[in-house]
């Protein structure tokens, strides 16, 4: 058997494949564990996605190959939504690209930019795995920028060394952002835009949470700040939105060039999206408020449950804006790994800070993707076994 390449071997396993394989092990020895380690809603598809797939499906004329850039009705629905949430205007016919999720864009995205280990790729630490990791199979160099608590967890993108700006292609921003929640204000967005503008760098917009916000937040769009689509491309998502993880559709848009580089590669390597889903997707992008009002008065409430929970364990802790996750410090004197291991050992699996990058330890991450129950029955267990921020460790 031939080797995998160098660049392959440098690729660590996937978080989340790592944590599956420990509530594996936990399960085969008939122990109950709660999972608030990935991002995957636990709740349906909302029913009128599913009955437009279901009709689209016994439909023929959607079993063939789907055209490369998606469908022009998915395309334009994408258009139809950017202008009425975000106010933004797009071109369906070349500034709109459907992708087989938004992971599968983000990483062709640096696939099409990035060639050997002079090009940089600005990547958020804490952040998404998938920007820095396809940085290094790509042959690339991630550099790191930091997102602390001090900051509010946005980019200083100053403080990037001048030959590191240089070199730089790929700026990857997401807000609201996995892990942290945070959100970004319209200043900071325009400062990111100007940087990038100076630097030539693109600035790529993870927006896979644009619409999991609460207490009235509306999460922002890059392409809503004049001028942004000369140098920036946004990636969004139905999984989150519409509890469709597993549908894999998404889109991106924006920069004309930065789709077309996108949809070279794409069209090199996949076949797009099956013709039914994006159907069935345009029908959620159609009725978009809707579909995800009761969606978030859901994970608002579980929201506020675990935040008043864990302030009673000790956390002081603000009630996040938006996405369905909690990012937290870990209890002084333990590693984020150290914690990870004694929640698993109460039963409940919380992914090590250390997963989203360097800046990640010191803090771990919660999902609320299981039902108020389980939360409930969660925070039982962490105070049975002890588990609070200001506990003592045992040396
Ligand atoms: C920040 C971020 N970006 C992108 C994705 C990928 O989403 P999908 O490929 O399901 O659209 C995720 C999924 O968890 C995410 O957290």
């Amino acid at each position: 058997m031939p080797e995998p390449s160098k660049k392959f071997k440098k690729l660590p396993p996937y978080l989340f494949a790592e944590i599956d394989r420990k509530i594996a092990e936990k399960k085969a020895q008939g122990i109950d564990i709660i999972s608030l380690g990935i991002g995957d809603p636990d709740l349906p598809t909302p029913a009128p996605i599913v009955a437009e797939m279901v009709k689209a499906v016994q439909d023929s004329s959607t079993h063939d190959y789907p055209p490369y850039h998606g469908t022009d009705d998915f395309r334009a629905a994408a258009g139809d939504w950017l202008q009425s949430r975000f106010n933004v205007t797009v071109n369906p016919a070349n500034e709109v690209l459907s992708l087989i999720g938004s992971k599968e864009g983000i990483a062709h995205m640096i696939l099409a930019y990035i060639e050997n280990e002079n090009d940089v790729v600005l990547c958020p630490s804490p952040g998404y795995p998938v920007y820095a990791n396809y940085t290094n199979l790509c042959g690339g160099t991630p550099y790191t920028v930091p997102l602390t608590p001090e900051g509010n967890f946005l980019p200083d993108l100053d403080a990037i060394p001048a030959d590191i700006a240089k070199r730089a292609k790929l700026l990857w921003l997401n807000y609201p952002n996995n892990p942290t929640g945070a959100v970004i204000t319209e200043a900071k967005m325009k400062e990111c835009l100007d940087w990038c503008r100076a630097n030539d760098v693109l600035l790529c917009h993870d927006n896979a949470y644009s619409e999991m916000t609460f207490d009235g937040y509306r999460s922002p769009s890059f392409l809503s700040i004049e001028g942004a689509k000369d140098i920036c491309v946004e990636f969004f998502s139905l999984s989150k939105m519409y509890n469709m993880t597993g549908w894999r559709v998404g889109f991106a848009a924006g920069n004309e060039a930065g789709i077309k580089a996108l949809g070279l590669i794409k069209s090199n390597t996949d076949s797009g999206v099956f013709k039914a889903i994006q159907r069935a997707a345009a029908v959620g992008l159609q009725r978009s408020d809707e579909l995800t009002f009761g969606l978030n008065e859901i994970y608002g409430k579980r929201r506020l449950l675990f935040v008043n929970g864990l302030r009673e364990l000790g956390w002081e802790m603000a009630m996040p804006e938006a996405t369905f996750y909690l990012w937290l410090p870990v209890p002084s004197g333990m590693t984020s790994v150290d914690f990870a291991a004694k929640m698993l050992d109460a039963g409940v699996v919380v992914p090590p800070g250390t997963g989203y990058g360097e800046m990640g330890e010191g803090f771990f991450r919660v999902a609320l993707t299981v039902p108020e129950a389980r939360l409930t029955e969660a925070l039982g267990r962490m105070k049975k076994a002890g588990i609070r921020y200001d506990m003592t460790i045992a040396v």
